[in-house]
């Protein structure tokens, strides 16, 4: 098993939050704008949910909540409860989106670290989207256990693979790093990504350097088999896809 773990800028607590913020932006825009990544997660949950009439689903180190966001703007959602949560919780963000979905969305304000069991009520689904990866290999299967532990469904999601073309096209994110102001440029905060992406171009170096490491960190669905092998104390069916920049991991 692969257990190399380099560093990544966005699991440091030194990152200013404006820096954070605009990293958290250039994922946004890859996966929402550039790719229709987050929009095939959304979908994917969506079917799974119905299929399986899940009542809950809570979106874990959802960061500014891209996946719940999508779920709410869509009226299939309008029966089910809708929770973002983060081990840093981007806590304006979901009020924004509680008060723009009163009684669908709602967030938990405090740290909810994923890879410790947490007694989410029946009818749960998890999904964890863009953020498995940055669990220590060694503490990988762990996790898995107490996902499995604290709801009835759990789906893994990775915009990224390890593989040459992955890895290619994590470099590639230079471009929407770079044109993120141009990109963002109707929304509020024009001087802070212009700032971190042109002038102080620290941002769009890290979060390159980022894309490239979580490529890295990735499993192969080699890997996946293998880790879900162990008993996961529940009788569900790992089922495990992959595609040419994604993942999906769903039991
Ligand atoms: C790359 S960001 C992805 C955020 C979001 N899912 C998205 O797609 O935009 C990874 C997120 O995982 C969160 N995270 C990392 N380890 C975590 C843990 N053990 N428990 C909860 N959240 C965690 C980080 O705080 C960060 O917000």
């Amino acid at each position: 098993m692969h257990t190399l773990h380099l560093f990544e800028f966005q699991d440091q607590n030194w990152i200013p939050s404006s820096l954070r913020r605009t990293l958290f932006e250039i994922l946004d825009c890859c996966n929402t704008t550039i790719l229709p990544y987050n929009q095939w997660v959304s979908k994917s949950i969506l079917q799974q949910a119905t299929q399986k009439k899940f009542e809950q689903i809570v979106e874990l180190g959802a960061g500014t909540a891209p996946i719940t966001k999508l779920l709410a703007q869509d009226s299939r959602t309008d029966c089910l409860s809708l929770i973002a949560c983060d081990l840093k919780p981007a806590n304006d963000i979901y009020q924004e989106l509680k008060q723009r979905y009163p009684g669908k969305v709602d967030a938990i304000a405090t740290p909810v670290d994923f890879s410790k069991p947490y007694p989410w009520k029946s009818s749960t689904l998890l999904v964890l989207s863009a953020t498995f990866h940055h669990i220590p290999p060694l503490q990988r299967a762990g996790v898995l256990s107490a996902l499995t532990q604290s709801a009835d469904g759990v789906m893994i999601f990775e915009p990224l693979r390890r593989t040459p073309v992955s890895m290619f096209l994590a470099v590639c994110t230079l471009i929407p790093a770079l044109l993120l102001p141009i990109l963002m440029v109707r929304q509020p905060g024009t001087l802070r990504r212009i700032f971190w992406c042109w002038l102080c171009p620290v941002g769009t170096a890290m979060f390159v350097w980022d894309s490239v490491v979580s490529s890295i960190r990735q499993w192969t669905a080699r890997e996946w088999r293998a880790a879900l092998k162990q008993p996961l104390g529940s009788p569900r069916v790992p089922v495990v896809k992959t595609w040419i920049n994604s993942q999906l991991v769903a039991w």
